[in-house]
């Protein structure tokens, strides 16, 4: 048994923040079995001034053989940047030893960052998609993995894509019965169809019998952009939701990435079926040509959680993400043109505050992900961060007079790793 004690901040349900002071939390194999307040002994992991525990963060959308390029070539709209930059990256990790090096650096680097459960496109590659999976096991980060799918000639370049479509469903099956073998059950399997242009319809209908099959997560692209939504449209005479769903990729365990453009209809239909979507704000900024209507699609209920969307976005921090998810959701509020009158700048009841931030980081992509994290409550895994905020090297200032909800608003604004002290998956510490 591994026990805690101190203080725990959390958001047990949307919009509200929990302080748990002078508490103890008792794990046992690696669950929450008792949350009392019993005194600590000399065995507890305990808090110090000016520190408490958070729940550690879901990034609900990664695009791992990306990570050498996170930061740079943000200047194209998404196709060009796709086909110019992108897809030439990803090629490399037929390069076995190449992935192992990068895998191994961006896991690292998530774990100090926070994020305890990351969710993954790998590349079109087999070995190297197992190799991350593997690491991800290795380093003790909880995640889904999927090997990209993109198998339609016309869409896709000659030297990235699968070589047919049953290639590509072989290879999918292949990932996850190698992640279903994996020792430990911190890593899942995912289905993941890159996005609908660039599958052929066989695919994804095979993709979807093979998710009904395995009952496995699904990751996908969901009416990105302007040229993503309209190249749908065009093609199936159908938004991506609706084609999802009647190819039978819309399920419980479904993260649509960005979902930018999608109409009350689609709003219904994810909601009804329980998908939940990876909101995804830096890199909406560069490739989306929207703000994503979060406001709303949190007042439906919908299951919403964040994305770094490396590289898409040009952070590794879901604490970048979650700063960013505030401002955008303002701006989208306040509206961005300064020659229109400000009645009709933008678009009212829109905004969010750190709060809702705070649950989309932990809780909200725990939900989306139906994973017993993001929360510390009875029956739920101990993924948590141990946040210092009186770091000088840090981002935060912890004047004598902040309450709580001073404390945590300036952590999720301010927050670099430099406050981050440790991060534990199943209550097992994994930064050394
Ligand atoms: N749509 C298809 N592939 C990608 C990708 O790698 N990143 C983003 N942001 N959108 C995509
Ligand atoms: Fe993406």
């Amino acid at each position: 048994m591994q026990s805690f004690h101190g203080s725990f901040v959390h958001t047990p349900r949307r919009g509200e923040l929990e302080l748990l002071r002078d508490t103890r939390i008792d794990v046992t194999d690696g669950c929450i079995a008792r949350i009392s307040a019993d005194p600590p002994d000399a065995s507890c992991v305990t808090t110090g001034d000016n520190e408490y525990f958070l729940p550690g963060f879901v990034d609900l959308h990664v695009h791992a053989p990306q990570w050498p390029q996170l930061g740079n070539a943000l200047h194209l709209p998404l196709e060009d940047w796709l086909w110019q930059c992108t897809f030439p990256l990803e090629a490399r990790c037929a390069d076995l030893d190449y992935a192992h090096a990068i895998y191994t650096a961006l896991v690292r680097t998530l774990l100090r960052h926070g994020t305890t459960t990351a969710v993954y496109f790998g590349s079109i590659h087999v070995a190297a998609t197992c190799e991350l999976a593997r690491l991800c096991a290795e380093h003790g980060q909880r995640a889904v993995v999927g090997k990209v799918v993109m198998d339609d000639p016309a869409a896709n370049p000659g030297y990235y894509r699968d070589e047919s479509t049953d290639a590509g469903l072989a290879g999918t099956q292949q990932l996850i019965e190698y992640v279903r073998d994996l020792p430990g059950e911190l890593v899942l399997p995912a289905i993941t169809p890159r996005f609908i242009p660039s599958c052929s319809d066989s695919m994804l209908q095979e993709l979807g019998k093979l998710t009904a099959a395995t009952g496995a997560h699904v990751q996908t692209h969901c009416s990105e952009s302007d040229w993503e939504h309209s190249y749908v449209l065009d093609r199936l005479g159908k938004t991506d939701t609706t084609a999802l769903d009647d190819f039978g990729l819309l399920t419980r365990r479904s993260v649509l990435a960005h979902a930018n453009f999608i109409g009350a209809d689609d709003m219904r239909r994810i909601g009804n079926r329980g998908a939940g979507i990876a909101h995804c704000p830096l890199s909406n900024a560069y490739f989306a040509d929207s703000v994503f209507p979060l406001r709303a699609a949190l007042d439906k209920s919908m299951h919403v959680g964040l994305g770094t969307d490396i590289s898409g976005g040009p952070s590794a921090s879901l604490f970048d993400n979650a700063r960013h998810a505030i401002s955008s959701s303002r701006i989208l509020e306040h509206g961005a043109d300064p020659s229109l009158p400000a009645a009709r700048r933008g678009r009212k009841h829109s905004r969010i505050d750190f709060r809702d931030a705070l649950w989309l980081a932990s809780a909200g992509g725990a939900e989306v992900l139906d994973l017993p994290v993001g929360r510390f409550v009875e029956g739920n895994r101990f993924d948590a961060m141990l946040i210092d905020t009186a770091r000088i090297d840090g981002g935060i200032y912890p004047d004598t007079g902040d309450d709580l909800d001073a404390l945590v608003q300036k952590t999720i604004y301010g927050a670099t790793p430099n406050n981050i002290r440790q991060v534990w998956t199943d209550a097992v510490a994994r930064l050394h």
